[in-house]
């Protein structure tokens, strides 16, 4: 048994290795031919409608806004935290040139204020998921919107669950803020600090790489 298991974790590095670099090689050759012909879209839309993306949460995350009802009067237009996530490949762009790609989709996860006491001291801390809202930039969809952006929503009106797809909002609806105040192309990038330190940084967005803050 033991001699088995030593051969075993003896064996196994330098096999995985080989597989991988083969592996690793024609993917590299996939990419490259795929890119090449047209960039990967995380969104699809049927008869106008947005379907529900599916697997944000390992996209790249961005930062995450909150703005409590105890600190506006008691009824903040938006209450809950916002988790945002960008997909891979507008990310990618982001931290190349600075710019939003035309294909880009901007998620925003809505989580309730949960506790607001933890043991290291007073906060708001993240209670359950009640909600779904993201943006698209394209030129092919919303050729008409401001920036190509459009917005939708998958929350219920309960919010107690998401719907399947989502239509978009009237521009007006949701974009006169965006417009007015946002830092960058119509999104809040002041906001999320990933987005702010890797624009157009190349390597250094992906953090870690220099000793500096920012
Ligand atoms: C009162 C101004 C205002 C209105 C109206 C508004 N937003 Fe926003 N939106 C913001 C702000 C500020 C942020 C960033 C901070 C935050 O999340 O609170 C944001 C962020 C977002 C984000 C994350 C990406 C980004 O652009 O920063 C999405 C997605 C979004 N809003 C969707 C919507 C939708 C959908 C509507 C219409 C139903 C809408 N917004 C209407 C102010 C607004």
């Amino acid at each position: 048994m033991e001699a088995h298991k030593a051969f075993a974790t003896k064996k196994t590095p330098s096999s995985i290795l080989a597989k991988g670099l083969g592996a690793a090689a024609l993917l590299g050759a996939l990419t490259l031919a795929s890119t090449s012909v047209s960039a990967k879209e995380y969104f699809t839309i049927v008869d106008g409608a947005l379907e529900r993306p599916t697997g944000y949460r390992e996209w790249v995350y961005v930062g995450t806004p909150v703005t409590p009802n105890d600190m506006n009067n008691g009824k903040a237009a938006f209450p809950e935290h916002h988790n945002v996530y960008i997909d891979p490949e507008s990310w990618t762009h982001w931290k190349e040139t600075g710019e939003f790609r035309d294909g880009t989709i901007i998620i925003k996860e809505l989580v309730d204020v949960g506790s607001k006491a933890a043991v290291s001291g007073a906060g708001y801390f993240q209670g359950h998921f009640i909600g779904l809202e993201a943006t698209i930039k394209s030129k092919k969809v919303n050729p008409n919107e401001p920036g190509n952006w459009s917005y939708y929503s998958f929350s219920t009106p309960d919010h107690s669950s998401l719907t399947e797809t989502a239509t978009a909002f009237p521009a007006a609806a949701c974009n006169a803020c965006h417009a007015a105040a946002a830092a960058d192309d119509f999104v809040f990038t002041q906001y999320y600090p990933v987005l702010r330190a890797g624009k157009g940084t190349g390597e250094l967005a992906i953090g870690g790489v220099s000793s500096s803050l920012k």
